[in-house]
């Protein structure tokens, strides 16, 4: 099959197309035939760096939708023929190729309504923004929530949860996106670029419940102040600055990793998520799809930033 491979650690120039053995399945994996795969920050942090394991030959891609097309002796919730999405196991073989093979436990059934871009668009930023949103940040009706980063792929999901969870959503995002997150559920849209995010809740709302940062840098550490006490502060990048305050103001600082986190809960979530987008509270935001093939763009056009939502490949047989 073909499949895009690592030359080597290193630039988007190392990702390489390459004719290798189609993956063999255990009892209770699926062989999918993949139509479409995302691209998230992590494929360019791990081909940067070969994090957990993935060097010359590996294969990348986190965020997978397909047909199944064969299924192993214990697999019992899926079909040869079901389409599916997923977001596979990092440190085993991704899906930036024709076929993948998967546990079947952590694939859902397709949601009818959505073709096989957006679906790929969805499940891993859609997990990450659930589990810290609703699952580690507690939200509830009513509260008061500041969301960074919510034009990008996690950002864009939170958006939608919190709105539909019943919050009043602060969220800040460059101006050329503030129109996008307006649509997708934002009360206060912050233009990062001319607004000081902090001075503009302090204002408008004093503090809010519950800060989901999907940037990192210091925006954590700036965020103490205009949190509630026994408030939460939820980030997924390693925050930079000093946290320490947040000790003395009695707020709850978490980091939320997709990487860490227990299968159990995985299973658990996507089926959460499948439910969502069938009734549509979640929708897909996707910016650019491209052929497999050009998956360095890929990279370089994530890498270089100013977009929104999700790059997709599509997969051609
Ligand atoms: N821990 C986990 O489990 C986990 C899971 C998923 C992702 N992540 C990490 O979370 C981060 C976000 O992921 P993603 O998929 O949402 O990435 P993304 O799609 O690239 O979105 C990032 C967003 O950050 C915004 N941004 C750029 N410069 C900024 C700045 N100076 N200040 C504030 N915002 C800025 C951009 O929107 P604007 O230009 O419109 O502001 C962009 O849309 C990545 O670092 C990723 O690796 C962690």
């Amino acid at each position: 099959m073909k499949a895009m491979t690592l030359s080597a650690n290193g630039g988007p120039d190392v990702l390489v197309l390459q004719d290798v053995p189609k993956p063999e399945i255990k009892p209770d994996q699926i062989l999918v035939k993949v139509q479409a795969v995302a691209v998230n920050p992590i494929d360019c942090k791990i081909r940067k760096t070969g994090a957990f394991g993935y060097g010359v030959g590996s294969i990348l891609g986190f965020d997978v939708s397909g047909t199944v097309e064969q299924a192993g002796a214990l697999v019992h919730n899926l079909h040869v023929g079901d389409a599916v999405f997923y977001c596979p196991d990092f440190s085993l073989p991704g899906a930036n190729a024709q076929y993948h093979a998967v546990r079947a436990d952590i694939v859902a059934k397709k949601p009818t309504h959505l073709g096989y871009v957006e679906a790929a668009s969805v499940p891993l930023t859609a997990l990450t923004a659930w589990a810290s949103l609703m699952e580690q940040g507690d939200l509830r009706l009513g509260q008061t929530v500041l969301i960074i980063g919510a034009s990008g792929g996690v950002g864009s999901m939170a958006v939608q949860l919190a709105h539909a969870a019943g919050a009043y959503v602060f969220a800040v995002c460059s101006a050329a996106n503030v129109g996008l997150v307006r649509s997708l559920g934002a009360d206060r849209v912050i233009d990062r670029q001319s607004e000081d995010f902090a001075a503009v809740i302090q204002k408008e709302a004093g503090t809010v419940d519950l800060v989901f940062d999907c940037f990192g840098d210091t925006y954590a550490s700036r965020s103490i102040p205009i949190v509630k006490p026994m408030g939460r502060i939820i980030t997924i990048v390693d925050p930079k600055g000093d946290l320490s305050l947040g000790y003395r103001h009695n707020i709850a600082i978490h980091y939320v990793s997709l990487a860490f986190d227990s299968i159990r809960r995985r299973v658990d979530d996507m089926k959460i998520i499948a439910k969502l987008l069938d009734r549509e509270i979640l929708k897909p935001v996707v910016h650019k799809v491209m052929p497999l093939e050009n998956l360095a763009d890929a990279h370089r056009a994530l890498e270089s930033g100013g977009g929104f939502g999700k790059i997709v490949l599509t997969v051609s047989h």
